[in-house]
């Protein structure tokens, strides 16, 4: 039977990675974007993968926007069997100083958009009879560095979001979980306009427990187990793929 997954933010970046994984893995694939350069690119990849790939330019933060992708996607492929929501932003800054306009900002694309593109979703899993969401969050949902309290209050609301949508949800057979990556180097995964090689010091390597960066295929790997068929207990978690970061004591010597 066909599969369908629905990435946002799903032209660059980790995003790109995850589209490009479930075409591999045998869906077609919706993609959400504000880049439409990006996003025209992904498909001809999708198509290459001999999947079909769909793209939409859609702000995640813009209702009308978000109800026009899912009026589309249950017009061309009649289901969708994945969401990811993994488009985000982010701006720091000193919290004395930041425009209150920035924090609206980060707040709208980092949690209205998958609350508004999950409700999108869920009306069709609902009337399909299942389906499985994953809201891409972060380490900083969890831990700190100063001046990004947007960014990290959007991650930490939807930690929540996940739970909450997990207990509502569930009775549909939808399940909800969150992935929290670390540090993933997405500059090789940019469109072919502004792609760059890149480069990481020993330093930034070996302060990770496993020795390395992280990389969008190890994002998109948990997103495809999050939404296999060997996961059907687990709903309402967050799976942290950061290399061992978070759990890392640190003492200034
Ligand atoms: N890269 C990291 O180290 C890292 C770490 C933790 C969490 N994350 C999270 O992973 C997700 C992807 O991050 P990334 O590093 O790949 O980012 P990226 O900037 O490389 O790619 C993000 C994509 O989202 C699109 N986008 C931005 N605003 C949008 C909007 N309003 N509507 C639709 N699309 C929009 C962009 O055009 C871009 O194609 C984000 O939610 C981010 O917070 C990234």
């Amino acid at each position: 039977m066909r599969k369908v997954a629905a990435v946002t933010g799903g032209a660059q970046g980790i995003g790109r990675a995850i589209s490009l994984a479930f075409a591999q893995a045998g869906y077609d694939v919706a993609a959400a974007d504000i880049d439409k350069e990006a996003g025209l690119e992904l498909i001809r990849d999708i198509r290459k993968l001999g999947r079909q790939g769909m793209f939409l330019c859609v702000d995640v933060s813009a209702e009308e926007e978000v109800q026009r992708w899912f009026r589309v996607i249950a017009e061309e492929f009649g289901r969708v069997d994945a969401l990811i929501n993994n488009a985000g932003i982010s701006r720091g800054g000193s919290m004395l100083e930041l425009p209150v306009s920035d924090f609206d900002r980060v707040l709208a694309v980092n949690l209205r958009g998958p609350f508004l593109c999950s409700r999108q979703a869920a009306a069709l899993m609902k009337r399909q009879g299942g389906g499985s969401i994953v809201h891409i969050a972060s380490t900083r949902a969890l831990m700190s560095e100063a001046d990004t309290e947007a960014y990290s209050a959007s991650k930490g609301g939807l930690l929540a979001l996940t739970h909450a949508m997990a207990v509502s949800l569930g009775p549909y057979g939808i399940r909800v979980n969150a992935i929290s990556p670390g540090w993933i180097e997405t500059r090789d995964w940019q469109k072919a306009s502004r792609r760059t090689v890149p480069v990481h010091s020993e330093r930034d390597r070996l302060q990770h427990p496993v020795g390395r960066v992280g990389r969008p295929e190890d994002i998109a790997a948990a997103c495809l187990y999050l939404c296999g068929n060997n996961t059907g207990f687990m709903t309402g978690q967050n799976l942290v793929i950061d290399g061992g970061m978070t759990v890392k004591m640190i003492y200034e010597e």
